[in-house]
């Protein structure tokens, strides 16, 4: 039988990370009390699932949410915040905050049924935000969003974790997630493959790529030193260190050799990589 074993600590930005089909979504709908496991167990704040005051706590944008469409996003906040049991004062302040942060201010008497997808998204996250929640799941919450819709996404999860919510990001757009998160753990057929921190995870061996003139012709031998995999081709030069802190020095030895560099760029594994690694390049369907 597989199982799922995971622990989301308070405080931080958790990504959940597979790919389509993974089992991301009905893990976050059975932790929600939305879908019912067939077996087993799990806390949220503390509390087993569908502890009503736990639910108040929470915040949840769904991968694929239907709202009323008749409804302008200012009724469909406050429909939202009623359904938490806000006060009616915490919400006229609340509302028109939130519909700020998400960009909507001006479309905030507009019904939802004329809203494009990445409008409807923002509508949602801001759904998700309203009870100002403990615990927040986003399931894929840069769907349909174009580069200024991602980055507010960004900051929208940078100012929560600021404020010491715990945010559980369910995502298989990985650059997204390389940003945002503190740790990953990457889920494939409904079993967790790898937990990790996400520094650790993108510390490791670099490449650089150089530009530069006047290359000595002995370079590979002289940065021996400090990297492996050393490769001229004219102006082009290439290698990879163990640990990005060496970068300084090799930079300063080439230029102490006379050679002028115009280019000199880490390229760090990216999450992408990793997670094809992990996962296998099939995505394992
Ligand atoms: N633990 C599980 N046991 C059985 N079926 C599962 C399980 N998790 C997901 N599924 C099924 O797999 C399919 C895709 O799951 P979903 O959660 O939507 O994936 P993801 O969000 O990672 O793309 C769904 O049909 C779902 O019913
Ligand atoms: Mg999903």
């Amino acid at each position: 039988m597989r199982s799922l074993l995971l622990e989301v600590r308070r405080g931080e930005v958790f990504g959940f990370l597979g790919p389509n089909g993974a089992g991301k979504s009905t893990s976050v709908k059975m932790l929600l009390g939305l879908v019912a496991p067939t077996a087993g167990d799990a806390l949220l704040l503390g509390h087993p699932v569908g502890d009503v005051e736990t639910r108040r706590k929470i915040g949840f944008l769904p991968e694929h949410f239907r709202f009323y469409d008749w409804l302008t996003p200012a009724e469909l906040l406050r429909l939202h915040g009623r359904l938490y049991g806000m006060p009616a004062a915490r919400l006229r302040e609340r509302v028109p905050e939130l519909l700020d942060l998400v960009g909507l201010a001006l479309h905030r008497d507009k019904q939802l049924r004329h809203f494009s997808k990445g409008m409807l998204q923002r509508i949602g996250l801001a759904q998700a935000l309203l009870s100002d929640p403990e615990l927040i799941f986003l399931d894929e919450p840069t769907s349909g969003l174009d580069p200024g819709g991602r980055r507010l996404v960004r900051e929208i999860i940078k100012a929560q974790r600021e404020r010491g919510a715990t945010v559980l990001l369910n995502s298989h757009l990985l650059s997204e997630v390389e940003r945002t998160c503190d740790r990953v753990a990457f889920i494939q057929h409904g079993e967790v493959l790898e937990t990790r921190e996400l520094e650790a995870l993108l510390d490791g061996e670099t490449s650089v790529a150089v530009r530069a003139r006047k290359l000595p012709v002995d370079v590979a031998r002289g940065l021996a030193l400090w990297a492996t995999a050393v490769a001229l081709d004219g102006e082009r030069l290439t290698f990879r260190v163990a640990d990005a802190d060496v970068l300084p020095d090799v930079l300063r030895y080439l230029v102490a050799q006379g050679a002028d560099v115009y280019e000199f760029t880490p390229e760090r594994q990216s999450l992408e990589e990793l997670f094809l690694e992990i996962v296998g390049s099939d995505g394992g369907l």
